[in-house]
């Protein structure tokens, strides 16, 4: 049974105007996260949470392991903006090439990356099923907060209330650079339809010639059904909460109408006409 309540005042502190939740993230974290010296060979991975970054992160690990033949670990939690102050001096030490996670807004990662012109895989999903995602990781992973019912999270999703903020401040500021160089847009419905052909994209972008075999290879251990079955090896005991579903669609199942129709006029008052707007699928 879980005794968990929402004091929502208290999940969040508030950085430059975003929610993130105090339990990952501190102020003095994002002050030596300035500092960061990215590198030029460094693979940033960003997304709202719940967008896929997880898998992104392994179908990234497996190509560099197949290139090179580098087993990627990453020693810390991968993502960037969570930690203590001294993880940026510690990363300094590992080896390239470093794979960095982000939920950060593109104006808010550290000027070092654009300094590098890192490589920058943006994953966008449809809101809807991040939503749906999100409330479902909040309320069945044991140490984090739980919402009281959907209807109260989603009346938080739609105001930013939530870790990282709003999905849709998110992607405005995103969108701004979506057709940038040295960003590659990737969408979680695509992968689903067509894992192959999204793994090959990202290889592509990131510079590595692989062949067909190795790609359907990396494709065959990025499933759902894999990286799930494997996930407590990978992940340990969040493993599961993690891999929950991997489904396009499953918004259905927790939206009513009303919800359905808001979510979609925020889509189109937030991205309708956008270059972000015409890529998702919604
Ligand atoms: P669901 O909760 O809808 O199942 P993130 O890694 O950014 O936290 O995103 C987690 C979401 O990505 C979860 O969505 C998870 O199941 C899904 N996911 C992770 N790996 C996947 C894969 N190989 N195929 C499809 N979906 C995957």
């Amino acid at each position: 049974e879980k005794s968990k309540e929402t004091e929502l005042s208290r999940l969040f502190f508030t950085y430059q105007g975003i929610p993130y939740p105090v339990t990952m993230c501190t102020s003095e974290t994002f002050q030596a996260l300035d500092a960061f010296e990215a590198r030029s060979d460094d693979i940033v991975i960003a997304s709202y949470p719940k967008c896929g970054s997880n898998w992104i992160l392994h179908i990234v690990s497996e190509l560099i392991f197949a290139a090179s033949k580098k087993k990627y670990t990453c020693p810390e939690f991968p993502v960037l903006e969570c930690g203590d102050t001294e993880k940026y001096q510690r990363m300094k030490l590992f080896p390239s090439p470093r794979i960095l996670t982000t939920h950060l807004h593109y104006d808010k990662l550290p000027q070092s990356v654009f300094k590098e012109k890192v490589k920058i895989l943006v994953i966008f999903r449809n809101p809807k099923d991040t939503a749906v995602s999100f409330f479902h990781f909040h309320n069945d992973v044991p140490d984090i907060p739980s919402y009281a019912s959907w209807d109260e999270f989603f009346r938080q999703f739609i105001k930013g209330q939530v870790s990282w903020g709003s999905y849709f401040d998110f992607a405005i500021n995103w969108n701004k650079y979506i057709d940038d160089e040295n960003v590659k847009f990737i969408l979680y419905e695509d992968l689903k339809e067509n894992l192959v052909a999204g793994i090959k994209q990202i290889s592509e972008f990131l510079g590595f010639s692989l062949t067909d075999e190795q790609i359907q290879a990396i494709s065959d251990q990025s499933t759902f059904q894999a990286m799930r079955e494997n996930s407590q090896e990978t992940h340990g005991a969040i493993g599961p909460f993690l891999f929950r579903k991997g489904e396009v669609g499953d918004w259905k199942n927790l939206f009513n109408e009303t919800q359905n129709q808001e979510m979609d006029e925020r889509f189109k008052e937030c991205l309708a006409g956008t270059s972000l707007g015409g890529k998702l699928k919604y």
